[in-house]
């Protein structure tokens, strides 16, 4: 089975050009993408919405039995792109206590884990497939993880973390999976588990991206938000967007810019514009967040 670049289904697998570049505003697409995503006006039916949304738990799990661990690439670039995990120690024995929150089988924290053994990593996802194979991994230790089924939109994560107990929450691919009218909720469960000036490490798909504009008619749930044939979603955000709804969950933007890239497709024969977006949101101390 390959493996993607990034969380894409979509696109398929293919090596990413090390060029990156970080932009603050979004990409320019062409008289023709606009046309197409214009064009594109008919929303799934409400039924068939609600439908998904009751099974979206369902579709996850079962995205996990067909790929078992074998579809994410490890993401080894977390601790490049977000020098936080290593630098936000106050002193260098510091123990740091963090949540992978919608971890999957675990691509991010097992490469965190062989880094770095001063570290303890709270992961929860909410299909329980995802949560077995990463108990089942040979670097899971019970001194140094702790891993729980958990849906970030419906449970309280203070049942298994302590309130205000950690110093980074990582949020990568999870929240364009989350129905937007939920999103908020789920930023709002993180911020009682952070400590107060605690980070949020984000990345997620960008407005724009290649898979957005590969996105068939008839899989339009609403705006920039998609369902994939499997049934799993995905939204493409603005940083506007971002940013507003990290604020009204009660933080503040440190970093917030899109990440622009090209993915080689060997198998189309094409060069695909993808869009992420990176972010760095700060729990506010009391009361300056208004
Ligand atoms: C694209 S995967 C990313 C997994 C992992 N963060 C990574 O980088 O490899 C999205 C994950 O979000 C999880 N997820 C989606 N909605 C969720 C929710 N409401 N609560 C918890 N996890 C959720 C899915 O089960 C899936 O494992």
């Amino acid at each position: 089975m390959a493996q993607a670049n990034d969380s894409d289904r979509a696109v398929g697998p293919g090596p990413t050009f090390p060029f990156k570049s970080t932009e603050s505003s979004e990409r320019t697409v062409s008289e023709r993408e606009l046309e197409k995503l214009k064009n594109d006006r008919i929303l799934v039916s409400d039924f068939k919405q609600k439908k998904i949304e009751m099974e979206a738990q369902k579709n996850w799990d079962l995205f996990y039995k067909r790929n078992t661990t074998n579809f994410f690439k490890d993401r080894h670039w977390t601790t490049r792109e977000f020098e936080e995990l290593k630098a936000c120690r106050k002193f260098d024995a510091q123990k740091l206590i963090m949540l992978e929150a919608g971890c999957g089988v675990g691509n991010c924290i097992f490469p965190l884990l062989e880094e770095d053994l001063n570290i303890f990593i709270y992961a929860c996802d909410f299909s329980p497939r995802a949560v077995q194979f990463v108990k089942e991994n040979h670097l899971y230790c019970s001194e140094q993880c702790l891993a729980f089924q958990c849906d970030l939109t419906k449970d309280d994560l203070k049942a298994t973390i302590p309130e205000e107990s950690l110093h980074v929450v990582t949020l990568v691919f999870v929240l364009s999976a989350i129905h937007p009218d939920k999103m908020r909720h789920a930023l709002e469960n993180i911020h009682k588990v952070l400590k107060v000036g605690g980070i949020v490490l984000f990345r997620d798909y960008g407005l724009y991206d290649h898979a957005m504009l590969r996105f068939k008619s008839a899989s339009k749930l609403g705006e920039n938000f998609y369902v994939r044939q499997d049934g799993t979603r995905s939204f493409f955000f603005s940083r506007e967007y971002l940013a507003n709804l990290f604020h009204q969950a009660g933080f503040h933007t440190l970093v917030n810019e899109y990440v622009l890239r090209e993915t080689v497709n060997k198998r189309e024969g094409l060069c695909v514009p993808r869009v992420f977006l990176q972010g760095k949101f700060q729990k506010c101390t009391r009361n300056a967040c208004q």
